[in-house]
C-alpha cells in the first residue's frame, strides 16, 4: 500500500469524464487500498480515481462508519435537500455551503465485480454525490451556493474534505 499524490484543482485531469473499470484484478485492488490510505492520510471522507490521476470510475468513502468502495457507480434515485459545508482534498483550504440531495440510492460494484445497492442519507448521501461528480469532471464548487471561511467554523464537524 502507498499514499498517492493528490491531484489539485487546476490540473485538467480533474475535468475529464472517467471511463468504466473493466478489469477487476489485483491492480484495481491495489488502487483501492492506496485510495483508502491516501484518503485517511489527508483526513478526507472520500476520494475519487481522478484525484490520484486515474481516469476510471472508482471512488472510496469513509464518513467514520467504515470503508466503502464504489466501482462503476450509478446514482439511481435522489430525494430531499440538504444544505451544509463541503470541501475537497483537491481544493485545500476551500469550503462552501452546497445544496445536495438528502437521500441517495446508488448501485455499484466492489473490487471483485459484485454489484450492490446502497441507500444513503445525510453526510453519506452528500459524499456519494461529491465523489460521483468527480468521475464526470465536476468539482463541488459547482454546487456551492455560499462560500464560507473555515477559520470561522472550526467546530463544524461536517467541514470535511472529500
Ligand atoms: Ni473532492
Amino acid at each position: 500500500m502507498a499514499i498517492r499524490n493528490i491531484v489539485k484543482e487546476g490540473d485538467p485531469i480533474l475535468t475529464k469524464v472517467c471511463r468504466p473499470v473493466e478489469k477487476f484484478d489485483e491492480k484495481l485492488a491495489a488502487l483501492i487500498e492506496d485510495m483508502y490510505e491516501t484518503m485517511d492520510n489527508g483526513e478526507g471522507v472520500g476520494l475519487a480515481g481522478p484525484q490520484v490521476g486515474i481516469l476510471r470510475r472508482v471512488f472510496v468513502i469513509d464518513i467514520g462508519e467504515g470503508r466503502l468502495e464504489f466501482v462503476n457507480p450509478k446514482i439511481t434515485k435522489t430525494s430531499g435537500v440538504q444544505e451544509g459545508s463541503e470541501g475537497c482534498l483537491s481544493c485545500p483550504g476551500e469550503f462552501g455551503i452546497t445544496k445536495r440531495p438528502m437521500y441517495v440510492t446508488a448501485v455499484a460494484q466492489n473490487r471483485y465485480g459484485d454489484q450492490f445497492t446502497i441507500n444513503a442519507e445525510g453526510l453519506l448521501a452528500k459524499a456519494i454525490c461529491h465523489e460521483n461528480d468527480h468521475l464526470d469532471g465536476i468539482l463541488f464548487k459547482e454546487h456551492v451556493i455560499r462560500k464560507i471561511d473555515p477559520v470561522n467554523n472550526p467546530s463544524d464537524k461536517h467541514n470535511k474534505k472529500k
